[in-house]
C-alpha cells in the first residue's frame, strides 16, 4: 500500500513537460506536498484525490495537434484554484473559449515581463519589469471571457491572464525554472495567498504522518525488509523501525559485492545503534559460485538480482507470522516505470533498475512509505531519522555492486583487488572533496567529484618492481562531475591528487602494477564500466 497523501496537496497535471518533475519539486520546496497526475485524469477521479490546488504543466505539443494531450474541462468547475504554465495556459484558454494561435517566431530563453494590471500572482515582485523564462511557439491571442490580461512581453501579448473570481490563473512563461527571477515568489503567492495553504510539509511533520500511517496499517503484525546497504532501503528501515520497533525484522543479504566497510556499516548502524532485529545472511559463497565463469554484464546483473530475492524469500519463510514487506520504492521508480496512473500501481518488487513481480507462491502486503518522495527528500528524511550522513549521502552505487566494475569473470581474487583499490580512490577523493568544501563553502562546487571509483579490466601487462619484471593488473580510476548521472564530465583533478592515488594503489594493493585515469565524458561513454 502506498503512503497516504497529506491533507493539503497540489495536483500537477502532466502534459509531458520536460519540467513537470521540477514543478513538483518547487512546490515541495515551498513546504506544500505535490504530486504529478496524468493530464487526462477525469475531474471525478481528481476530486476523489481531494487536491487543494491544481497546476497545469507545460508540454511540447501544440494544442491544435491531432494527438495533443487533452484534459477534462470540468476540472475548471471543481472550485479548486488552478494555475497553468505555458501549454497549461494555452489549454486553459482553449477549453474556456479563448484563442490560441501559431506564431511565426517562437520565444525561447529570457524575456522581459511587463505588467498590464494588478495580479495577486505578481505581489512582491518588481513593479515595472522583470525577467522570465519562455519556451514556446504557440501563444494565447485572446483570453477567455471574464479573464483579465495582467502582463505581456515584447513578442507575447498575453504573457499572464487570470480570472480571480474563479481562482483561475495562467502564465506563458515557466516560473519553475531558476531563470525566472521571481518564480518562487509567484509560486508562493499562488499557494499561500490565492489558495490559502500553509507551509506545513516539513520533514518532522512528514515523519509524524508516515509513522502514524505505518502504525495504522501494520497494527500488531510483523514486517520484513530487505536491506541492501543502499540509501532507500536504509531509510525505510529507520522509518518503519521508528513506527513499529521490533515488529520489524531486516534481512541484510550480503552478496560479497559491496565496497570495503559497507557490511560493517550496516551492522554498526542497524544492529548496534538502532538495536533492530537484523538477520545478516552471508551469501558471499553462494554468489561466488553463481558468478563463476560469467562474463556477460547483463547476465551478471540478471543472476545477482534474481538471487537477491531468492535468498531474501528463503529467510522470510523462516520467520513466523510475517504479513508485510516494506521496501524502498521511491517516486522516480514509480514515474520511470510508467506506473503512475492514480492508485493503479501493481504490486511489484524493486529490483535494481526495475520493478519486478513477486515470485510464484510468494506474497506479502507491501509497505512503501517513500513512494511519494524524490531522492534528495529521502536523504533528508534519513538524516532526520538519525542515520549517519556517510550512509545517507553515499555516492550512487549499482545494485549489482562491484561485480559490474570487474570486466570479465568475477573471482574472489579480483574482488579483493578491486575492493582495496576502490577504498583508496574513495579515501583520497573524499578528502579532496572535503578540502574543496572547506575552501568554497559549497558541498557541490563546480569541481567537486560527484562519483568516483575504481574499475578492474580483464587484462594484465608487464611492469617492473624493484629488480623484478611483473605481469599484473591495471586499475582504472573513474571520477566524474555530474548533477544527475544523465550526462557527466571527467573530473579535472589536480595532478598531485591523481599521483597520490596512483602511488598508493600500486604500493598498497598486491597484484596491481599500473593505474590509468579515464578521461571520457558521458556521452559518449557511460559512467560505469561494465
Ligand atoms: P551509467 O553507467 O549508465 O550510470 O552512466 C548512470 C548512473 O547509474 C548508476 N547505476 C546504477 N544504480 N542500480 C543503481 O541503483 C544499478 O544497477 C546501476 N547501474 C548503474 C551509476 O553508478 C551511475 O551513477
Amino acid at each position: 500500500m502506498a503512503a497516504a497523501r497529506p491533507q493539503q496537496f497540489v495536483a500537477i497535471l502532466d502534459f509531458g513537460a520536460q519540467y513537470a518533475q521540477l514543478i513538483a519539486r518547487r512546490v515541495r520546496d515551498c513546504h506544500v506536498y505535490s504530486e504529478l497526475v496524468p493530464c487526462d485524469i477525469t475531474a471525478e477521479e481528481l476530486r476523489a484525490m481531494g487536491p487543494s490546488a491544481v497546476i497545469l504543466s507545460g508540454g511540447p505539443a501544440s494544442v491544435y495537434a491531432e494527438d495533443a494531450p487533452d484534459m477534462d474541462a470540468s476540472v475548471f468547475e471543481m472550485g479548486v484554484p488552478v494555475l497553468g504554465f505555458c501549454y497549461g495556459q494555452q489549454i486553459m484558454a482553449k477549453k474556456l473559449g479563448g484563442e490560441v494561435s501559431h506564431a511565426d517566431t517562437g520565444e525561447y530563453g529570457p524575456a522581459t515581463l511587463v505588467r498590464d494590471g494588478r495580479s495577486s500572482i505578481l505581489a512582491n515582485t518588481p513593479a515595472d519589469a522583470q525577467t522570465v523564462w519562455m519556451s514556446h511557439r504557440d501563444r494565447v491571442t485572446r483570453a477567455p471571457e471574464g479573464f483579465a490580461v495582467t502582463a505581456h512581453t515584447e513578442t507575447c501579448p498575453i504573457a499572464m491572464m487570470e480570472c480571480p473570481e474563479r481562482r483561475l490563473y495562467a502564465m506563458q512563461f515557466h516560473p519553475e525554472v531558476r531563470h525566472t527571477a521571481c518564480g518562487r515568489q509567484m509560486l508562493e503567492n499562488f499557494l499561500f495567498n490565492v489558495c490559502g495553504l500553509r507551509a506545513s510539509w516539513t520533514m518532522d511533520n512528514v515523519i509524524d504522518d508516515l509513522v502514524a500511517g505505518i502504525r495504522a496499517q501494520v497494527g500488531e503484525d510483523r514486517v520484513i525488509l530487505g536491506l541492501s546497504g543502499g540509501v532507500d532501503s536504509s531509510v525505510v528501515a529507520a522509518l518503519v523501525h521508528r513506527a513499529i520497533g521490533e515488529q520489524l525484522t531486516c534481512v541484510f543479504v550480503n552478496h560479497g559485492l559491496l565496497r570495503k566497510g559497507e557490511p560493517e556499516m550496516v551492522e554498526e548502524v542497524f544492529r548496534e545503534e538502532f538495536a533492530m532485529p537484523l538477520v545478516h545472511v552471508h551469501a558471499e559463497e553462494r554468489y561466488a559460485a553463481l558468478l563463476a565463469g560469467v562474463t556477460d554484464p547483463e547476465e551478471k546483473r540478471r543472476r545477482i538480482g534474481t538471487e537477491f530475492w531468492r535468498v531474501f524469500f528463503e529467510e522470510a519463510e523462516k520467520l513466523d507470522g510475517v504479513r508485510f514487506m516494506a521496501q524502498g520504492t521511491i517516486y522516480p521508480d514509480i514515474i520511470e516505470s510508467g506506473a503512475r496512473k492514480t492508485g493503479g500501481k501493481a504490486a511489484t518488487i524493486k529490483s535494481h533498475h526495475n520493478l519486478i513481480p513477486f515470485p510464484e507462491g510468494v506474497h506479502f502486503d507491501l509497505i512503501e512509505p517513500l513512494d511519494h518522495f524524490f531522492k534528495d527528500e529521502v536523504r533528508e528524511l534519513g538524516v532526520a531519522l538519525g542515520l549517519p550522513e556517510r550512509m545517507v549521502y553515499r555516492q550512487p552505487f549499482p545494485g549489482p555492486g562491484l561485480a559490474i566494475r570487474i570486466i570479465g569473470e568475477v573471482t574472489p581474487e579480483k574482488l579483493g583487488i578491486l575492493r582495496e583499490a576502490d577504498a583508496i580512490v574513495r579515501e583520497e577523493l573524499d578528502a579532496y572533496n572535503a578540502e574543496l568544501f572547506e575552501r568554497t563553502g559549497e558541498r557541490n562546487s563546480a569541481h567537486s567529484c560527484w562519483q568516483y571509483f575504481a574499475v578492474l579490466p580483464d587484462i594484465k601487462s608487464v611492469g617492473v618492481m624493484g629488480d623484478e619484471r611483473t605481469y599484473a593488473r591495471p586499475v582504472i580510476v573513474r571520477a566524474v562531475e555530474s548533477a544527475d548521472a544523465m550526462t557527466a564530465d571527467w573530473a579535472k583533478l589536480p595532478y598531485e591528487v591523481i599521483e597520490r592515488i596512483s602511488v598508493r594503489i600500486v604500493g598498497e594493493v598486491a597484484g596491481v602494477n599500473r593505474v590509468v585515469y579515464d578521461v571520457t565524458p558521458k556521452p559518449p561513454a557511460t559512467i560505469e564500466w561494465e
